[in-house]
């Protein structure tokens, strides 16, 4: 598949190429201006700003800024700074851990050259005349954390490395021209008074990628703008060091994948195909021990808690203000629980009840709840409603109007046919290929995410029930695999890190007593599970199901929360739970708010997809007060209604555009919707 990377290069506005005429003008102004900023900026002592800009200063023209020394906004990382910020570039990857000397090596990276930063939108607006080109805007800056591998082992030497991205509402203080962006932005430059800390959830998504892909739109949507948003890659994950992938390639990966993640249905004997899964996940967990000895040991939820109360303490808030979603929210929850002085304002969007997750495959059972109901109420209830304009699955058949009850009809035949047999396909950049049961009902599992997906998904399944199988085969082509033969090889990139994933899982649950028996109580928590949910049924099954080999390699994690989650908190948290979330069903936000009592407020968000991005004024509107304010509704539950309805997502809007809406290139709404699902959670991906 594609490889949804969204490089820091993209993010910069082509269109806005600074002019150089800038730098001139304002190395004047910075001069005269200096003693101004001290009387705006009370914090900054002018003898702290010219040790730190002094080449700068007296380098005359500020052209010379973009040598090694400096820049127009002065030198990074700054002395003091915890997270080591310097404004990313394509380069600002966190040292390695073998590095001996990794401050400077991290500091080398700085580049000085404004040119080179990713920038974001403008956020004030421009008094200016002038041609800055980053006035008012918002910069992404990189850092990273050092916390101990071991936080129960004074003598444990070994630390993690965590990379952290974090975007800067107020963007940056220029050095030449400070009395002018007083004016323009008095806050330029420095921290806001909260800072939103994100983390997308898995295990194993990327909080850095989330951070990239999503923090403007979140700054805006929680705090109008006002509160910087920061997004850390856990321990094990992407940018993080160590991370955890336990193949050598991706390749290899999607290798043993086509072979061990064939659905229950299309098993010709499920007993054989369990036996296959099951030595492959010996044989990986093996792998992963061979590779990374005892890490798996110290990536437990109570271990990321820690991390998240670690990067609070390093923003100098006294309380955390979060939006965490999904499996984040497991470990809002039982960081809240374990460090109850330092909640702030946080969100927990598409809750889980973290409690399940110590039984063996809760992770697993306790999510399918509401898949089903999403694909009948949702892909296809919402497709019927919107008609045969905005959803090609609704078009009448034979002059018939289709029912709901025909067309689920219908749609279960052609996923049972082609679990009897597959359908052939054919598209160039691929060649030959088939459209598998396994494969087809995991990218209909991951469109119950994101219902911006469903035009592509209906337009899809609509031709391949006529029995053109050619945009199924692009879009499978798109979601299945990870590894991506076009890309040149060598050098290959690292492999993602989607075992760490398993790892956090087993290790939370590594004490709930294993069964007698070997494979039967997995037989029939399979069988359990597909029946009960056929599109999510296997796919769960396969998150948990390694689980069985955990304690072989590592027999003890080094520490896992088994406390209750009602502690008294500093502040009560604000739960989202969605009524058709296909991962995260409304019965456990309701179940979770039920222990933690009045320490927590609910949100009852009626829409589709995964967490709240089904947009609702009246979420965003709880949301806001509650971000901004620290103000919670009064009553325990509220509920809230989404906007819109799927298809039909700006229809109504004043730029009506009927075409967006029929998915007049499905084959790019799938891309973006695998890219923006590969930023939620790397671990769902459809896989065969
Ligand atoms: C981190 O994740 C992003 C997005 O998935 C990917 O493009 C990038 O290569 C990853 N970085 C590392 C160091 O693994
Ligand atoms: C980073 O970007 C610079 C241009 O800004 C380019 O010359 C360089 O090749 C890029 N490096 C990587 C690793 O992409
Ligand atoms: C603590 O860490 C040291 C150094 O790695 C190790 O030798 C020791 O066994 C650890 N103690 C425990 C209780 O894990
Ligand atoms: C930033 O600006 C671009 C170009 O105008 C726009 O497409 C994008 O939606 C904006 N992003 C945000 C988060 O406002
Ligand atoms: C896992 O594989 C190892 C060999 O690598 C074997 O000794 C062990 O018995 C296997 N465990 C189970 C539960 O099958
Ligand atoms: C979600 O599943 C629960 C069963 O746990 C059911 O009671 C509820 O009605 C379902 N919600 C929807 C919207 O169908
Ligand atoms: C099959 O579908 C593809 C993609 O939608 C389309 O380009 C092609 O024309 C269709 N083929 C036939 C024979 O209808
Ligand atoms: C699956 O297991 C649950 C819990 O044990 C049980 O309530 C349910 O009836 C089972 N469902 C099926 C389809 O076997
Ligand atoms: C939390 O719940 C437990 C019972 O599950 C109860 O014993 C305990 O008193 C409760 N704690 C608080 C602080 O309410
Ligand atoms: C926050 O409180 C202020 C002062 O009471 C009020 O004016 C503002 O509307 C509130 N903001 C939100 C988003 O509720
Ligand atoms: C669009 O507007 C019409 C007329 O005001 C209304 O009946 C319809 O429900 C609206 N559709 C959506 C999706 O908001």
């Amino acid at each position: 598949m594609e490889k949804s990377s969204l490089s820091v290069t993209q993010l910069q506005h082509p269109q806005s190429r600074p002019n150089q005429s800038w730098l001139k003008t304002w190395a004047v102004v910075g001069l005269i201006g200096l003693t101004a900023l001290f009387s705006y900026l009370p914090g900054l002592s002018y003898e702290g700003f010219r040790e730190q800009y002094y080449d700068v200063l007296t380098s005359g023209a500020v052209r010379h800024c973009n040598r090694r020394s400096g820049s127009p906004y002065g030198r990074f990382p700054h002395p003091d700074d915890p997270f080591r910020f310097i404004p990313c570039t394509n380069a600002t990857l966190p040292p390695a851990l073998d590095d001996s000397e990794p401050e400077k090596s991290w500091a080398s990276l700085f580049d000085p050259n404004p040119d080179h930063w990713s920038w974001g939108n403008a956020t004030v607006e421009q008094h200016v005349s002038g041609d800055d080109p980053y006035a008012g805007r918002g910069i992404y800056l990189c850092g990273y954390l050092d916390v101990p591998l071991d936080y129960t082992n004074q003598s444990e030497p070994r630390i993690v490395r965590l990379a952290v991205t974090k975007y800067q509402v107020s963007g940056l203080a220029r050095a030449d021209a400070a009395h002018f962006i007083a004016y323009v932005n008095p806050s330029a430059g420095r921290k806001s008074e909260r800072t939103i800390v994100i983390e997308p959830g898995g295990p194993g998504g990327s909080g850095t990628s989330y951070a990239w892909r999503a923090a403007q739109d979140i700054t805006k949507r929680l705090s109008d703008g006002k509160f910087d948003v920061l997004g850390w890659d856990p321990r094990g994950v992407n940018a993080t060091s160590p991370s955890i992938a336990c193949f050598p390639y991706n390749a290899d990966r999607d290798r043993w994948a086509m072979l061990t993640g064939q659905y229950r249905e299309v098993s010709g004997s499920p007993e054989a195909q369990l036996e296959l899964a099951d030595a492959m996940n010996n044989a990986t967990f093996r792998a992963c021990w061979e590779k990374h000895d005892d890490l798996a040991r110290f990536v437990s939820t109570a271990f990321v808690a820690r991390d998240m109360e670690e990067i609070r303490k390093a923003l100098g808030e006294d309380e955390l203000t979060g939006y965490l979603v999904s499996y984040g929210t497991g470990i809002g929850q039982t960081w809240a629980n374990m460090f109850p002085d330092s909640v702030g304002r946080v969100i927990l969007d598409g809750t889980e009840y973290v409690r399940d997750h110590r039984l063996l495959g809760g992770f697993g059972w306790t999510a399918l709840d509401n898949a089903t109901d999403a694909w009948r109420d949702g892909f296809l209830g919402e497709c019927l409603n919107a008609g045969p304009k905005y959803c090609a699955l609704s078009q009448p058949r034979d002059s018939e109007t289709v029912t709901l009850q025909d067309l689920e009809i219908r749609m279960k035949k052609l996923v049972v046919s082609i679990s009897q047999r597959p359908v052939p396909g054919y598209i160039e950049s691929s060649g030959p290929s088939i459209i598998t049961y396994s494969a087809l009902v995991s990218a209909i599992y991951s469109a119950l995410y994101n219902a911006n997906s469903w035009p592509a998904l209906a337009q899809m399944l609509y031709e391949l029930e006529a029995g053109n199988s050619t945009l199924a085969t692009a879009f499978l082509d798109r979601s299945e695999w990870e590894y991506d033969p076009t890309l040149p090889s060598p050098p290959s990139p690292k492999p993602s890190t989607d075992e760490l994933g398993s790892l956090v899982i087993c290790a939370d649950s590594y004490d709930a007593p294993l069964p007698p028996g070997g494979l039967v109580w997995w037989q029939s928590l399979w069988a359990n599970m597909t029946t009960q949910a056929w599109i999510s049924g296997n796919s769960r099954f396969f998150n948990v199901f390694p689980c069985r080999h955990f304690n072989t390699y590592w027999p003890q994690p080094a520490e896992v929360y088994r406390g209750d989650l009602n502690h008294t908190l500093k502040s009560p948290v604000l739960l989202i739970a969605e009524t058709y979330d296909p991962a995260t069903p409304l019965r456990n936000g309701r179940r979770l708010l039920n222990e933690m009592g009045k320490n927590a407020r609910l949100i009852v968000h009626h829409g589709y997809g995964h967490s709240s991005r089904d947009k609702s004024t009246c979420t965003d509107n709880v949301a806001k007060a509650y971000i901004l304010n620290g103000t919670v509704p009064e009553e325990q539950e509220t509920p809230c209604f989404a906007d819109e309805k799927p298809y039909l997502y700006g229809v109504n809007s004043t730029n009506i555009n009927t075409q967006a809406a029929t998915a007049a290139d499905p084959i790019q709404a799938w891309r973006e919707h695998i890219q923006e699902l590969a930023f939620w959670n790397p671990r769902l991906l459809p896989r065969k």
